[in-house]
């Protein structure tokens, strides 16, 4: 608890404007892909693409420790089975955190799936997945991510579907000491991403492309052990307090009552042993 507050006086009086509204340009690198990855329009939309030869992938300039991060995408329209677009946050080295989003794609007219997962401390094995309430790669949607001291919310359009709460109480670790970046990438993983692995890529149908747009992070950045947070009003910070309210929980219910495809949380033939600590809490 005093570390939580230590960590929020230190983010309050450690003033520096980090709100951006997106210019890839000036947020992010193109990290591999040999051509592949393009950013467009003056910076206003970036496209990654995919072929038999390579993926592609994007990093984010600055290193994060605590934000609400938006992003618009658009997935890899008609048959993008075999395929994978990831966006994910995460630090490095063998303790590293993550928060993940991971876009299995499909055959045409057949569901995408969402898979998320969130490694603390280099360990994983938190996987939730599900289907999405529209077509993906018809038009952008937002996936978004909350992540302060108390919790971590991934959205989609608004709509929450899945939270980690911090119960460090409970001897779960949470992220809140590492900075980390933000990632995406549209790679070849047919062995396992649709009907796992039983489809494989057809490449007769590339270049795969996934776009992006509309990047929004209102976050503290994290330098040398430093972090710098948005000097806004109290409630344009209000990200760094905000937990799921009575809306939000309807809402979470609802998506993992229609929606949810696998919970971890709910795998006993995977935890035989009884289910890993915040899943009770959950
Ligand atoms: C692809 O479509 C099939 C058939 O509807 C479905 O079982 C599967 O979950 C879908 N998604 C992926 C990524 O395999
Ligand atoms: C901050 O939020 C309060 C309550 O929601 C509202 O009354 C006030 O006008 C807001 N202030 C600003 C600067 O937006």
């Amino acid at each position: 608890m005093t570390k939580i507050f230590l960590v929020l006086v230190l983010l309050v009086f450690n003033v520096l404007v980090a709100t951006s509204a997106g210019n890839f340009n000036q947020d992010f690198d193109i990290t591999w892909g040999d051509g592949r990855a393009k950013i467009l329009d003056n910076g206003q939309s970036l496209t990654l693409s995919l072929d038999k030869t390579s993926g592609s992938g994007f990093q984010s300039k600055n290193q994060y420790l605590f934000g609400k991060i938006d992003m618009q995408i658009k997935l890899v329209p008609g048959n993008s089975a075999g395929t994978v677009t990831a966006y994910y946050l995460s630090s490095l080295g063998s303790t590293h955190d993550e928060i993940d989003f991971e876009f299995l794609g499909n055959l045409s007219g057949d569901p995408y799936i969402l898979h998320t997962n969130i490694f603390t401390q280099g360990k994983g094995n938190r996987e939730q997945q599900f289907y999405l309430w529209f077509d993906p790669t018809k038009d952008f949607h937002t996936y978004s991510i909350l992540w302060n001291p108390q919790t971590i919310i991934f959205s989609v359009d608004g709509t929450p579907i899945r939270e980690f709460k911090n119960l460090e109480s409970k001897g779960v670790s949470f992220p809140k000491d590492q900075g980390m970046w933000i990632y995406s990438s549209l790679w070849n993983a047919d062995d396992w991403a649709t009907r796992g692995g039983l489809v494989k890529t057809d490449w007769s149908k590339a270049p795969f492309t996934a776009s992006y747009r509309n990047f929004n992070a209102q976050a503290c950045t994290w330098s040398s052990g430093t972090s710098r947070c948005p000097s806004k009003s109290p409630n344009e910070s209000s990200w760094l307090t905000q937990s799921l309210d009575s809306t939000g929980q309807e809402r979470i219910k609802w998506v993992q009552k229609n929606y949810m495809i696998y919970n971890y949380c709910r795998d006993t033939k995977r935890f035989p042993q009884g289910f890993p600590p915040e899943c009770s809490a959950a």
